[in-house]
Order: structure tokens, then sequence, then C-alpha cells
């Protein structure tokens, strides 16, 4: 009989998860004993009567490296140790079904489980392997703030969709002599801001490691108008804050979502410079989730893959609690102990942020 391996994606989707499923695949059906599952939605599908657990060969996987999203679902909510319950009096509770999605595994001749997923679902990759479970993790995340790792897939189209749409703010800002404001994602880590301000000639960016102050924003801009130019573009990551103030944004109240939004970044800028005396007209835009969508780009689609490769192969070597990691040029396995606790923010004083001042991008220090 085969040995089962079953992938779950978990999380906010990101472009590259059907390459990394495509190569794990791909790599898996060359040992010939290997058959490989699919969890739809998460682990929702492997807890849910019946069970919805798609069979992934070859066939199923061919060409899907070019597409976004993930073929087998994800979600951001619940989960087996916090699956959303609701009570009598209509009141939801999180209950924990990690014992029994453990022993449901066993039930179906599942020899390993591979979760593709952000931080959220490698804490939960890790506890699922402290209670026994043999478990791999892969990271995922448009955000690339992952210690572990050098990039996380879906980093570098992020990165290339806020690039686009920054080149063709520009172009509207001077038709209109504007103040054109663009919100990112990267929840508390600058990376998506500040790579695409660099790409996209940005005069300001925004991000939630240096905290900002509306008036070093208006010098920037007054004295750029002193050079004639009465237009600007401005970067500001989700996560940015004003250095007294604190993020924008609300608690979750979907069920089972535990994250805090981040929204009203760029709505919150516009008004502080409304306030601080900014007599051009102010439009902001927000990029969303358009971000997470569509194609990968080549680097998605290599770096995935090699992911996918590569956890097959610690799966077939056994290397249960370690998440695979990209130290340039290798791919390698760490522990996903110490993955889950280490995030990698903007260092103040990196090659970027030196390279962003080196072409006076402001950043409203
Ligand atoms: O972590 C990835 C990310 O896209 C963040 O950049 C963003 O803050 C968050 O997820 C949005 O999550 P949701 O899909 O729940 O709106």
């Amino acid at each position: 009989m085969k040995k089962r391996v079953l992938l779950a994606t978990g999380g906010g989707d990101c472009p590259g998860l059907n390459a990394v499923i495509r190569g794990f695949v791909k790599r898996a059906h060359q040992e010939r004993e290997w058959e490989v599952l699919g969890s739809i939605q998460s682990f929702n599908g492997l807890l849910e009567e019946p069970t919805n657990i798609r069979v992934l060969d070859p066939k199923t996987v061919s060409g899907i490296h070019v597409r976004g999203g993930t073929i087998i679902g994800t979600t951001n909510k619940g989960g087996p140790f916090a699956w959303p319950v609701r009570g009598v009096d209509g009141t939801w509770e999180a209950v924990d079904r990690s014992d029994e999605m453990i022993r449901k595994c066993r039930l179906m001749g599942i020899d390993a489980v591979v979760n593709i997923g952000g931080d959220g679902s490698q804490r939960i990759s890790q506890k699922l392997f402290e209670k026994g479970l043999p478990v791999i993790g892969v990271p995922k995340t448009i955000d690339n703030d992952l210690e572990a790792t050098d990039y996380t897939f879906g980093f570098h189209t992020a990165v290339q969709i806020a690039t686009d749409a920054l080149d063709k703010l520009v172009t509207t800002a001077e038709s209109h002599n504007r103040i054109l404001i663009m919100e990112v994602m990267g929840r508390d880590a600058g990376w998506i801001a500040l790579n695409a301000s660099i790409a996209g000639g940005a005069e300001v960016c925004l991000i939630p490691e240096i905290p900002y102050s509306t008036k070093s924003i208006m010098n920037c801009l007054e004295e750029r108008f002193q050079r004639g130019k009465y237009f600007a573009v401005i970067v500001i990551s989700e996560g940015a804050k004003p250095v007294d103030g604190a993020v924008s944004g609300f608690a979750g109240n979907e069920v089972g979502y535990e994250n805090f939004r981040l929204v009203g970044a760029a709505a919150r800028l516009s008004a502080e410079l409304k306030a601080a005396g900014l007599e051009l007209d102010i439009r902001e835009t927000v990029l969303g989730h358009v971000q997470r969508g569509g194609t990968p780009v080549a680097y998605d689609r290599i770096l995935a893959a090699q992911f996918g490769v590569k956890a097959f192969e610690m799966v077939r070597n056994g290397e249960w609690g370690y998440m695979v990691a990209y130290r340039h040029p290798h791919m390698v396995a760490v522990p996903l102990s110490e993955a889950i606790n280490r995030m990698k923010f903007v260092d103040g004083d990196c090659n970027l942020i030196r390279t962003a001042r080196g072409i006076n991008i402001c950043l409203g220090d």
C-alpha cells in the first residue's frame, strides 16, 4: 500500500501556492510509493463530516503553477485548536478539535502532513507536531516577514503589483498636480512599501518600523514644490503610524477570525496632511487584496517550486517538526519551534533604507 501525505494551505492566500503544490506532487510522484491528498480549506476539509479531501496527482496539478490562489482553498478562520461552534444561546465558542484531527489522520492512514501557511498556520503546525503528528511546514506570506527564510514566495509578486500601481499613479498625480497616497499591505513589516517605493520612485515612503511625523513629510513636499513640482506619490504601509499615534484598524468581528484588521492608514494620513495645511488635492488608493491575486511572477514560481520539491524531500527523510526555508543559495530545513518565534522587520540601518534615503525618498522621520 502507498504511503499517504496530506497537504493543506492555511491563512491568507498568496501567489505561488499552486506552484508549491505542483512541485510537491510532481516530486512525490517520482518516488511511486507516495499518494498525495489535499485537505480543502486548510484543515477544515479533514475535520468536516463527510471529509472534504481530494487526491492530488500529476494530472490534477498540471499547469497550475501560473494560477494565483490555491486549488485546495484556504481559510484564516478557526483551525483544529479553535474550531468555532455555536452554542444554544447563539454565541460562538472556540473548541479544541486537535485530538480528533490527529485520530482521523491515523484512521485514514495519513503518514505525514504538510502545512503551507504563514506564521499563524506554522504555530498550528508546531502544536500538532508537539502532540505527535508528523508535520512539516512550508512558509508563505506576501509580507516577507519571517526571519527564518530570506524570501517567501508571493512577496515579489506583491511588490510588482504595487510598483505597477505606483507607476500608474505617478502619471495621474502629475497631470492633476495632486498628492496621491497609496496604501499597501505588509502588516507590521514595511517590506512591500519600501521595495515598491524604490522600484517606482515614490517621493515619500512610510513604514511601520519608522513612525512618521507630518512635519517631516510637509517639509519634504515643500522642498519639492520649491523645485516646481506640484505633485507627489506617497506610499504608506497599512501598519504605519505617526510618532505620537497608533495604527488604524479594528479587531475583526468575523466568527473565528482573530487578526486585528489594519485599515485606514491612507485616509488618516490624508486628514493629517490637510490639517497641517497642505493645499493641493489629495486622493487615496488602497491596493488591498489586489496584491495577493493573480499570476505569480517568475521569481515566485521558481521559489515556490523549490519549496514544494524540498518539502517532499523532507517528508521522505522524516524531518518532522521542521519548516522549509530559503537561505540563498540553499533550501534548508529549520525547526518550526524557532521559525515561529522570529519575525523579520525592516532594520532602520539596512541597505534598502540607505538606498531609499540616497535617492531622496522621505521616510517621514
Ligand atoms: O499577511 C498577509 C496579509 O495579506 C497582510 O498583508 C494583510 O494585513 C492581511 O493578510 C489581510 O488579511 P485578510 O485576508 O484576512 O483580509
